[in-house]
Parts: structure tokens; sequence; C-alpha cells
């Protein structure tokens, strides 16, 4: 399989002096509603959750807020199996806590983007039940992708496409009189039948459904598993196992095929019917695992999405080199289709930067690394993906019980299918098929658990929070001047205010010794400046300018004397940078 790289469409140098926009600097944070916060005492989080907290949001710097999915959802993947899209499952709320939701962000300044699930539906969503019911020939058959298996009976998959999660991608039916019947595809788990987009009335269920949320105030959507929705015609074998391996290095048949790119170019005219205003602008997001950047951008042209999020930066080792590379890499591809980069270490889907990046000897030095790793994120140019608990320095919780798991991947890597997956491109090293442990409810105040999760002090989460989390709760780190979440609130604090900070298309990269990344941002009023030391021993260097903001204790040389982490110091003439430890600089 080869990879192809067809030309990009590119912005007229023009258009240039246009590329405004609220999403082309926003920093926007990922609120996974089952764990942000429980309102009703239930031990699952709630709208109403969400919107008790968006004060702290608003707070925090942040501009917009992303809600992973609360769809009604019987949850086999944790609601990205939607069985109503038009509907809030009970267990998150209904749709006035949605419409609420969105309206009081909107006061307090913040954007909300929702998840929408395109690529499949739960095995519960009425069509497909209906398919199920009407048997072989049903026109209902046709919204999936059910095929008659190979071998003598039927008993062998259509392919050799495997699921995500393990195991094939396919699953056989029972016929209405109780004999097997056809098969039908499904990516990721059997409880989430992928869709045939080529077939019209998906196309326009979610063309409605899109207007739906759009009506309701949506600022935009996160498209899941945008790379998906069309699947090579004929549906090809792959012709070899251990596919998982392949994503996200090659185009495979099912996945980043040109088609999808014609439904993107639809649904951006939809996002324009509502208004092309660049403060208003609807937006979307793709989920798009593609081989490399330059596939990525195909999927950000003029006429296409407006984001996509950035897995080969996610996926970039803590390494001076290959981060300068991957940087350099995103800003070329991004610059000829005039989108913003985008830039994220965490979600819902994979280890928690902090232990990902870290080398789980020491949680001190893997603390001090996930931080330096923000304020490097923080000041590239573009827009920055925050989620929910990295602003605590959470890590992930690898100890939880087999019991309390609710991953599928895990589950059907436990049952015997092939190994778990579920992780872009298999970031989650270590962990493949465990996504619960970055998913555990987030502390936010107290002593007990669920440290405030939840209304009562002992009332329960759906996963259980570790102990030593009391410390890391909102409360616990509130004003104090080393916490990780009072960084959080400076960095983002100095990223609104330094006029070279946020938007952009480049960086200009200085001379560093090995292992130290270096470089300024420059605007019309004012430059900016960022070093980074990747390794664990001090590095001095020439102090580019005045010290704004560290990621952790710093020593600047200068007449004035010493700064310290959140110093605002005058000039040094060089700077003591130690191992894993970012600082920003007005220069
Ligand atoms: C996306 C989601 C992930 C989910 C998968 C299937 O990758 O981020 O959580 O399991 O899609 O919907």
């Amino acid at each position: 399989m080869t990879t192809q790289h067809s030309a990009v469409a590119t912005v007229p140098a023009s258009d240039s002096g246009s590329r405004t926009g609220w999403w082309r600097d926003a920093v926007i944070y990922q609120v996974y509603p089952r764990s942000f916060a429980d309102a009703n005492g239930d031990g699952m989080g709630d709208l109403e959750g969400v919107r008790d907290r968006l004060p702290y949001l608003r707070d925090l710097g942040v501009d917009a807020v992303w809600l992973s999915p609360f769809y009604a959802s019987p949850q086999a993947d944790a609601g990205y199996d939607v069985s109503d899209y038009r509907l809030v499952d009970p267990m998150f709320g209904d749709l006035a806590d949605a419409e609420r939701l969105v309206a009081d962000a909107h006061r307090l300044g913040l954007r909300v983007i929702v998840d929408i699930v395109p690529n499949h539906a739960s095995s519960e969503h009425p069509w497909f039940r209906q398919a199920l019911r009407e048997g072989p020939g049903s026109p209902l058959r046709g919204r999936f992708h059910f095929r008659p298996g190979k071998g003598e009976s039927g008993e062998l998959p259509p392919n050799d496409w495997e699921s995500i999660f393990g195991g094939p991608a396919w699953t056989r039916t029972v016929n209405p009189d109780g004999t097997p019947g056809e098969w039908y595809l499904h990516l990721f788990a059997p409880e989430q039948p992928d869709f045939d987009w080529d077939n019209r009335a998906v196309a326009d269920e979610f063309r409605s459904i899109l207007r739906m949320w759009l009506d309701l105030g949506v600022d935009g959507f996160r498209i899941d598993v945008a790379h998906g929705l069309v699947k090579a015609a004929g549906l090809p074998d792959l012709g070899v196992h251990d596919q998982l391996r392949l994503l996200g290095n090659e185009v495979l048949p099912f996945f980043d095929q040109d088609g999808v790119h014609e439904i993107y170019r639809d649904w951006r005219r939809i996002l324009d019917e509502y208004g092309t205003d660049p403060r208003t602008r609807r937006i979307a997001v793709a989920e798009a695992w593609t081989p490399t950047v330059l596939r990525t951008a195909r999927y950000l042209r003029p006429d296409e999405l407006h984001q996509a999020f950035n897995f080969q930066y996610l996926g970039t080792a803590w390494d001076a080199e290959a981060l300068r590379e991957v940087v350099g890499l995103t800003l070329d591809a991004m610059r000829p289709v005039g989108a913003p980069a985008t830039w994220v270490l965490s979600n819902h889907d994979v280890v928690r930067h902090l232990t990902r990046l870290g080398s789980g000897v020491d949680r001190e030095q893997d603390l001090r690394r996930a931080r330096a790793a923000t304020l490097l994120m923080l000041a590239l140019p573009g827009s920055a993906y925050v989620y929910q608990g990295e602003e605590l320095g959470l890590p992930e919780v690898l100890d939880l019980p087999d019991a309390v798991r609710q991953d599928p991947a895990f589950t059907r890597a436990k049952g015997g299918g092939s190994e778990g997956g579920g992780s872009e491109g298999g970031e989650a090293e270590g962990q493949e098929g465990m996504r619960d442990g970055c998913r555990v409810p987030l502390p936010w105040s107290g002593t007990e658990a669920p440290y405030g999760f939840g209304p009562v002090a002992g009332g329960p989460s759906w996963l259980p929070q570790p102990a030593e989390w009391a410390k890391l709760s909102v409360e616990a780190q509130t004003g104090d001047r080393n916490s990780t979440l009072e960084l959080y609130r400076g960095a983002l604090a100095v990223r609104r205010e330094h006029p070279a900070l946020g938007g952009g298309d480049s960086v200009d990269w200085d001379d560093a010794p090995a292992g130290v990344l270096a470089f300024r941002r420059t605007a019309a009023d004012g430059v900016f400046g960022c070093t980074v030391n990747t390794t664990t021993e001090t590095v001095r260097i020439p102090a580019p300018g005045r010290l704004l903001l560290a990621s952790g204790p710093v020593t600047v040389a200068a007449t004035a004397g010493i700064a310290g982490a959140f110093g605002t110091a005058g000039a040094g003439e060089w700077v003591d940078l130690p191992g894993d430890t970012t600082v920003w600089w007005d220069c």
C-alpha cells in the first residue's frame, strides 16, 4: 500500500490578511462529561455539573469547551455509540440542560463545541434495530454495511478487516427466523455498526442533526473518526494481520479515503449558512488519524474543515530534535491551506501526558516534564487543546481494578480477541485498551472521595479516584503559586495578553545546545521567546529577554539578581535552565 500525496488546494496569498477567526488561536478545553462534575450525586458526571463549573473554566482562561458525547447511548463505548443523535442521555440530563449550558457558556464568553459521531451508530439505533428485524433485503440495511459471509455457508467474515478494538470488524447476524444471517461491519465494537455513507439517507440525516445542534446554539463540532466514513469500493481485503499497526501510517481501505472530503465540503456549506463573521463562525474540528500532517491538511482546505487534531504532535517523544521536526512539519503543512496548526498532549483516548512523557520512576520529575511540555504547547502558533485534569497535573491511573474498567477495548482484549487498541495510532503505549486510566473523575475539593466530583463526601464516582488526588484538587491548588493549576492560569493569561502569542503560522528557531529548543515569535508590537530544556541536566544559555513565566524554578543571572518560578525580574545575561523546564520570555 502506498501513501498518496495529492495536491493540496491552497489559500491565495491575498487571503492571508483575512486569516482571523476565534478558532485560530483558541485554547479549547475538553470536557469528558462522565468525569467532570456530578451535580445529581449518582456517581456519573452530568451537564448540570458542567454548567455549575463553567465559571471555573472562564477563570482558567480557556476560550472554548469541547464536550465528549452526551447523547442517548447504551454506553458500550462511553457514549461514542449513539442511539439517538438528537437527545441527551438521561444519565447526563436532558435537552433543556444542554440549552442552558450553551447559553450560560456564551454569557461567560466561552464557546461550546459538541462531539458528532458520524462513522457509526449504536446497535440500539432504531435504524439498525429495524434493519435486523426486517432481515436481508430490507432497504434499511443499505444504511449500514451488511454483507453475506464467505465460505460454504457464509460462516466467514466478508473480508479481513480488523476492529480497532480487536478481533474481526464484522459480526454475524441472526435472521428473523433464527437462522445465521448476513454480517455487518463495525470498525470499533460490535455495538457500533458503521454507517454506509454512500446511502443518501445517511447523509441527509446528518445534515439535519448538524442543523439541530447549530440551531440550539453550539459553536461547532468535533468530528469523531472523521477519516473513516468512506470505505474503498468493494471493501477490499488488506491481506495483512495486525492491522492496528498500520493505523496512522498508511491510507487504508477504511481510513482516510478521498471520498470523505466531499462530505466535509457539504458540511462546510451548512456551517457557513450560520454566518461567516470570524468572531461567531461555527467551526468543525476533525479527529482524523492520517499517516502525515500533509494528509491532515487535506481536511483543512479552504472549503472543508477549520481544524484537525495534531496526533503526530501528541505522538512525539520528549526529545528536542523530534519536537522541532514535528513543529516544523506541522506549520509547513498548514500554511498552504491557511488553517491554524493545533497542538494537543492529552485526551480521553491516550495515557495522560504526565505519565506518557515521564519516566514513571519519579513523580516529581514526571510533573516537571509535563509542565514543561504544556508551556511548549501553549507557546506554539495556532490553537491548543487541554484535556480536563491536565491543569491539575493528574497522572494516568494505572492500577484500576479490572472489575471497574469500562473501556470496550479492554474487555475485548481480555476476552481473548486480538490485542486491544482504541488509541490513535497506538499512542497509548503500554496501556492499550485501557483508556479508563485517563477518565477517572476530577478532584475538585475536600479530603474525602469523590473530592467534590459529586455533591456528597463519601458519595459514589463511576471510577475510583486515588487517595493522593486530595492534594491535587482544584481547591488544594488554588492560590498556591507553584501549583500546576496556577501555572495553567498564569500561562493562559500571558497567552491572551502577549501580542506575539496565540495565532500565527511560523516560529524562528534560535541556535541552542543539544536537547534544548529555542524559538521566537514576532508580532508588530512585540517579540516572544520560548526556551525548552528537554534533557534532565541544567543548561546555561543566554537569556533572550525578560522572564515572563517558567514551568519550574529558574535562575536568571542579571544585575537585578534572581527570578523565581513566576518572577518577572529584568533581563538577565544568562539563564541556568534546569532539566525538563520551559521558560517564556518577552524579548
Ligand atoms: C474516537 C473516540 C474514541 C472512540 C472511537 C469510536 O476515536 O475518541 O473514544 O472509542 O472514536 O467512536
